[in-house]
C-alpha cells in the first residue's frame, strides 16, 4: 500500500485550460471518444497516477475498478468530479484522495468519463 513515492510521476505542469465543458450524455459515441482522449491526457498531465494505476491498485484504487463500481451515468460523473476536487474517503479504504482544488469542474469530468470508459 506504501508503494507511492517509487512510481510517483511528477508532472504536475500547466494546469490544463482546456475547458470543454461538453455535457452531452456520456454514452454519445464520437463525442465520448474524443472526451476520452482528452481525459487521459488530463490525467497523465496532474498528479493522478502518482496514487492511482489504470489496472492496479495503488494508493487509490485502479481505475478499472472504480469503472467497475460505477455505471458512466451523468450523475456518477458528477459524484465523482466533485471527490476529485474535494477530496474522498471511506469509499474504498482508510486512505483518503487529496483534494484538486485547481482542477477546473469541467476537466475533473473529462476525466471521470475517460475512467468510466475503462470497463
Ligand atoms: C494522494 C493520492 C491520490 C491522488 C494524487 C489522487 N487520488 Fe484518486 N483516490 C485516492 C484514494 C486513496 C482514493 C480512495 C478514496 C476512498 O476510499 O474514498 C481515491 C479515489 C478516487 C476515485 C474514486 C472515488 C470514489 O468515491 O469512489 C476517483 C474517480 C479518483 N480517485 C480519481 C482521481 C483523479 C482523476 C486524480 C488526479 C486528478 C486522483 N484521483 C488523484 C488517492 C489519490
Amino acid at each position: 500500500m506504501i508503494a507511492v513515492a517509487s512510481t510517483l510521476i511528477v508532472a504536475c505542469g500547466g494546469s490544463g485550460s482546456s475547458t470543454e465543458a461538453d455535457n452531452s450524455t456520456v454514452s454519445e459515441n464520437k463525442a465520448a471518444s474524443d472526451n476520452f482522449a482528452a481525459g487521459k491526457e488530463l490525467i497523465v498531465k496532474s498528479d493522478c497516477l502518482g496514487c492511482h494505476k489504470e489496472q492496479e491498485k495503488l494508493v487509490g484504487p485502479a481505475y478499472v475498478d472504480v469503472a467497475k463500481k460505477y455505471a458512466a451515468t451523468a450523475d456518477n460523473v458528477t459524484l465523482l468530479a466533485g471527490k476529485i476536487i474535494a477530496g474522498g474517503k471511506g469509499v474504498w479504504g482508510e486512505i483518503p484522495m487529496t483534494p484538486h482544488p485547481q482542477i477546473a469542474e469541467a476537466d475533473a469530468e473529462t476525466m471521470v468519463k475517460y475512467i468510466l470508459s475503462l470497463k
